[in-house]
C-alpha cells in the first residue's frame, strides 16, 4: 500500500473504532478521578447520591458517588450525566427527597450547596473532567 492509502486506511479504522466507543468504555475513561473533581462530588454531590442521613442513605436514581467502586457500579451512562450539569439540571434543578423535604435545615443546606457551586464555577471543573474523558467537542 502507498503511505498515503495506508493513512487513509487507518483513518478509517480509528472512526470506526471511534464509533464503537460503549458506555463501559466510557466509564473507565472517567478514573482515576481528579482530586478537585472527587471533592466537588462529596461536597455537591454525595448529599442525594451516597450520604447516610438520619441513619438511611439518600441514593437517589440509584446512583452513589461515594466510592470509587460504587460510581463504577451504579453510574450507567456518563455521557447522560455531562448533558445534566451542561444544562445545569444537576444540582440546580434536584429536589430533596419526601422525607428530607420536610425538614427545613436540609432545604437551607441544599439551597447553600447550589449557591456554593455556583458561586465557584465548579460546573467548568466537571465539563472540564468528563469532555476531557470522553472526548466530547463543545
Ligand atoms: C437534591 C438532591 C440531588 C443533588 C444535590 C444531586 N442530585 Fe443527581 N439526581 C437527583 C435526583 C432526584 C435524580 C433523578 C432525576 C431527577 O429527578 O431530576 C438525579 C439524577 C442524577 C443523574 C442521572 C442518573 C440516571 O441514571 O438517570 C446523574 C448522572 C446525577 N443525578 C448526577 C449528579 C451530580 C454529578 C450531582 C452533583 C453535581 C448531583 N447529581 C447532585 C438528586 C440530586
Amino acid at each position: 500500500m502507498s503511505l498515503s492509502l495506508t493513512r487513509s486506511f487507518s483513518v478509517v479504522c480509528a472512526a470506526l473504532f471511534s464509533a464503537t466507543v460503549t458506555q463501559a468504555d466510557e466509564l473507565d475513561a472517567l478514573f482515576p478521578i481528579p482530586a478537585e473533581v472527587r471533592t466537588i462530588l462529596d461536597q455537591r454531590c454525595v448529599m442525594c447520591h451516597g450520604e447516610e442521613i438520619d441513619g438511611e442513605r439518600e441514593i437517589r436514581e440509584d446512583l452513589i458517588f461515594s466510592t470509587d467502586a460504587e460510581i463504577r457500579e451504579t453510574l450507567i451512562d456518563p455521557y447522560f450525566m455531562y448533558e445534566l450539569i451542561r444544562d445545569d439540571e444537576m444540582p440546580q434543578e434536584a429536589k430533596l427527597s419526601f422525607r428530607l423535604r420536610r425538614d427545613a435545615k436540609m432545604q437551607e443546606r441544599l439551597d447553600q450547596l447550589v449557591a456554593d457551586y455556583e458561586a465557584k464555577n465548579e460546573k467548568a471543573v466537571l465539563i472540564k473532567w468528563l469532555t476531557t474523558a470522553l472526548k466530547i467537542e463543545e
